[in-house]
């Protein structure tokens, strides 16, 4: 297998190959029920015409839960354009244009630059695939050029005590702490948990899922 540290391993090619090769209902990071993100963005009490981003959405069923719910501003992203057509696939009850997908990647942003205004920011098991710091402050540039001047940031990451790998690569651990670092002081936490996930084998991995809220 080709080095994954080297800045040129082909992250857009791997995360393609997953969702090609195994069901979505399979894969290690498949949440049937997204509860802790659903209680977390009903803390927001944003309407339901806000702007609801979800970053390195793959086909998470959080979005036909958004769409029961009556969101109508939903913008989600992957790098994986096998990802998206997956998540299309799986929003059976609803149209796919309700929706606004965009493939870009998310340390490298092209499309996403052109967002903005987004009322919340939602990313699961996203962040913490992204070890260099070159990758972790494009990611945050792009979190606080995008985001509104009072919107919500929810991140949900492997804590410190949880894997060290996922999907075959590396990640970087996280705590609440870390966390605000990252975002600055014009970020406040609004509330934090740490949650334990089960995968559809039954193993399980050791979250941390933030709320926070730009005040500035
Ligand atoms: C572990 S999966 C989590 C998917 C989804 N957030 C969920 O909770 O089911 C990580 C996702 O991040 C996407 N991803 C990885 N690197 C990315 C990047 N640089 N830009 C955008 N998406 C990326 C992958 O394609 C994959 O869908």
């Amino acid at each position: 297998m080709k080095d994954v540290l080297t800045s040129d391993y082909d992250f857009e090619n791997h995360w393609n190959n997953a969702y090609k090769k195994t069901p979505v209902n399979s894969l290690g990071w498949y949440e049937e029920n997204p509860a802790p993100s659903l209680e977390l963005i009903e803390t927001c009490d944003v309407s339901k015409d806000s702007i609801i981003f979800n970053a390195g959405v793959g086909a998470a069923t959080i979005i036909e839960y958004l769409l029961d719910e009556g969101y109508t501003n939903i913008v989600v992203n992957d790098i994986a354009a096998a990802a998206l057509t997956e998540l299309k696939n799986t929003l059976t009850k609803h149209k796919n244009s309700e929706v606004k997908f965009i493939v870009d990647d998310l340390t490298n942003p092209i499309e996403l630059l052109k967002l903005k205004n987004v009322d919340l920011w939602h990313d699961r098991a996203v962040l913490h695939f992204f070890t260099t710091e070159v990758q972790q402050k494009a990611y945050f540039d792009l979190v606080r050029k995008v985001l509104s001047p009072n919107g919500y940031v929810i991140l949900a990451e492997f804590n410190l005590e949880g894997a060290k790998k996922c999907s075959g690569l590396d990640v970087f651990n996280y705590n609440e702490e870390m966390l605000q670092e990252r975002l600055g002081d014009e970020f406040k936490l609004l509330k934090s948990f740490n949650y334990t996930y089960t995968q559809p084998s039954g193993n399980t991995r050791e979250y941390v899922y933030t709320l926070f809220q730009r005040t500035a």
